[in-house]
């Protein structure tokens, strides 16, 4: 059976990812409660494949955990020998010196992916994240545009206690929201953010209690699809690009934005 977009529901199963689609609405579960949701290097591929084959009809995408997790993680038996069940283990290839570092930077990047898509302008992600959000699980929700947090969330950037550090591309959002010092202080103490820290810290956009967290992520998505596609994809490019432009530059763009959407609002008009 595919699922839209044509991933084969089974494929993303045993990946531990759940792709449901309803109208403009995307929502993909982490789905190994067992395990906390902890993540291998297949579910980092499926997430990328969710996103290169997205329909384009969809806009909102909410990222969620099964259980009482939103995610402990890496698998930590990637990191074991053996690594997991019916997957090539990176661990055991370095050990035996049959993997360059070429090789594992081509491997980190397509991990990357399943992370990058989230930041697309033409959708809006929203993490929905009760439980645990650990190291990759962290850095899955600072991928999405928007984190809705659940009272009893914690978050934590655990890699540097492990030995390594942050590379799913959650080091440039962190250092976006909290600022680099209070990012140093997060990661090199590896300690753990509740969810009233991280609304003060602003890495959520709202805290709820745990009960109301789907209630809250379903108005929130209601909100976004009230605002017309094409002011939403140009607005948020243009909030995207802030921080990394003058102000001259930014009116530049301001401009350049709108005047395409007043283009294509008033083609819009002469057709009636
Ligand atoms: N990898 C593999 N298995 C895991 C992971 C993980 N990251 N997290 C949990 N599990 C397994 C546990 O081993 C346990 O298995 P078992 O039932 O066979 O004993 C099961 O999931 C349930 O875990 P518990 O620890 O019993 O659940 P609890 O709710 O008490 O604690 C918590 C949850 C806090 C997430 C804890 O499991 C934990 O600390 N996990 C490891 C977190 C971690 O270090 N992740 C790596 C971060 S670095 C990175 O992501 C790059």
């Amino acid at each position: 059976m595919a699922e839209p977009g044509g991933i084969a529901e089974g494929d993303l199963e045993a990946a531990g990812l759940r792709l449901s689609v309803t109208g403009e609405v995307a929502t993909v579960s982490l789905v190994r409660p067992e395990r906390r949701n902890a993540m291998t290097g297949r579910t980092w591929e499926a997430l990328a494949h969710v996103g290169q084959t997205l329909s384009e009809s969809v806009r909102i995408v909410v990222v969620k955990g099964e259980g009482s997790s939103f995610s402990s993680g890496i698998d930590l038996n990637m990191f074991r020998p053996g690594g997991v069940e019916g997957e090539t283990s990176l661990m055991d290839r370095i050990a035996r010196g049959s993997a360059d570092d070429a090789e594992l930077d081509a491997v980190i990047a397509g991990y990357q992916e399943g992370f990058r898509w989230l930041r697309r302008p033409d959708i809006v992600t929203v993490a929905a994240v009760r439980g645990h959000a650990i190291g990759a699980g962290f850095q899955l929700a600072l991928s999405c545009d928007l984190r809705v947090l659940a009272d009893d969330a914690q978050l934590c950037m655990k890699e540097p206690a492990l030995g390594l550090v942050p590379d799913l591309t959650g080091t440039k959002p962190l250092v976006d929201l909290v600022g680099p010092n209070r990012a140093m202080e997060l990661c090199l103490t590896a300690r753990t953010v509740s969810a009233a820290e991280a609304r003060e810290l602003r890495l959520a956009e709202l805290v709820v209690e745990g009960a109301e967290l789907d209630a809250a992520v379903d108005d929130l998505v209601a909100a976004l699809l009230a605002v017309p596609r094409e002011a939403a994809s140009a607005t948020k490019e243009l909030l995207r690009g802030a921080p990394g432009r003058t102000l001259e530059e930014q009116a530049a763009a301001e401009r350049r934005a709108q005047a395409g959407r007043l283009t294509a609002m008033a083609a819009q008009a002469a057709r009636g």
